[in-house]
């Protein structure tokens, strides 16, 4: 099958009419979508993503009213948030209509709701006609794409369309927020901070262990092929862990940097030295021990490159990534949720 690249949300369109899947842009990450009441095209994107069937996806909408379509009831804080963030890179949880097929929100009763922001986007949406449900456009546990030239790499020749946008300003998913409980929560961290949805409910909290509530959380995700290794950087933070116990110690270790929790699975301790690279907003002291460096600006910049840094460092080999550690604080907690799944 030959994949189309093409510009004209029109054209992108007459496929998601067609039964077919169609990649394309959104300010967070490229989306892989399918018209969500055509059961037959919504099992093409698990297929196509070897994603688990238990994994549900979430449902785009151009317009707000769409949403009465799709949910049985909005909460308040749901009302709030929509009010305040749509459109804009985050996704509520609430309680669905039967309308919406049980293979979209694997068999759950709730139903993920985004309503993307760019104007082109926009236009696909509203010219297909429909809600368009949609996991992100990478193939199942590797790095999210942040542009097209991702989506090419992992469906060339077997999608038959790709929207062709910009690439994602922010580069990393958007936060998913579950509306159905009493007390509102981030199920997943992303571009909408914390910090922004305490500002409409202070008791707004991350969800951390229990039921898995957002089942995509519980593969490891996000992942390059070579070994991730979150570090604490810059070197004076070298002094507080020294006490601790490592229980894996990589050789060589880059000066000045130690390797911090999540530790990953496979043992860091090679025969040989290893292909490396580094990411962070600081500076490494050695720059000549890895392959490939980025020195992010700020945290932003360090969420818009991060998934295209793995993928770059796939392509040339890389066995083993250093990430600087960054502060669970705004963009930093979506960062930090990120890295940590990658090095699980
Ligand atoms: O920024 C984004 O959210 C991108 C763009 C394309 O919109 N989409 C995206 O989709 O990241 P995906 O499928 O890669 O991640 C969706 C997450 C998964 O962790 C999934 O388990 C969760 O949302 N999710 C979807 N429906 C849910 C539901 N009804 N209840 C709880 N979690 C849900
Ligand atoms: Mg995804």
């Amino acid at each position: 099958m030959k994949t189309l690249l093409t510009k004209s949300p029109s054209k992108a369109a007459s496929f998601i009419k067609r039964s077919e899947v169609v990649a394309f842009p959104t300010e967070t990450v490229y989306g892989l979508g399918a018209n969500v009441f055509d059961e037959e095209a919504v099992h093409k994107i698990f297929k196509f993503k070897k994603r688990p069937a238990d994994n549900p996806l979430i449902v785009h909408i151009s317009d707000k009213k769409q949403i009465e379509l799709l949910a049985s009831e909005v909460p308040d804080i749901a009302r709030k948030i929509i009010k305040k963030f749509f459109p804009g890179p985050i996704t509520i949880i609430v309680k669905k209509n039967e309308i919406v097929p049980d293979s979209v929100t694997a068999n759950l009763n709730t139903v993920a709701i985004r309503m993307p922001s760019p104007a082109l986007t926009r236009k696909f949406l509203k010219e297909s006609g429909v809600p368009i449900a949609a996991p992100s456009a990478n193939l199942s546990g590797s790095p999210s794409p942040t542009s097209y030239h991702h989506v090419l790499e992992d469906f060339e020749g077997k999608i038959p369309c790709i929207l062709k946008g910009p690439d994602a300003k922010f580069g990393v998913e958007s936060t998913v927020v579950d509306c159905t409980s009493k007390i509102p929560k981030i199920l997943r961290p992303g571009v909408v901070t914390l910090e922004q949805l305490r500002r409409i409910d202070k008791r707004i909290k991350v969800r951390t262990g229990g039921k898995v509530k957002s089942p995509g959380q519980a593969y490891r995700h996000y992942a390059p092929r070579a070994k991730v290794v979150i570090v604490s950087h810059p070197p004076s933070n070298v002094e507080t862990r020294k006490s601790e116990v490592l229980p894996i110690m990589p050789f060589p270790f880059p000066d000045g940097m130690t390797p911090v929790p999540p530790f990953p699975i496979a043992s860091l301790t090679p025969e040989k030295p290893q292909k490396s690279a580094y990411i962070g907003i600081a500076p490494p002291k050695d720059m000549n021990v890895f392959s490939l460096v980025l020195i992010c600006g700020d945290t932003n910049d360090y969420a818009r490159n991060l998934f295209s840094f793995f993928r770059e460092c796939d392509k040339k080999g890389v066995e083993i990534i250093y990430a600087q550690e960054v502060p669970e604080k705004g963009i930093g907690l979506a960062i930090m949720n990120r890295l940590k799944k990658a090095a699980q």
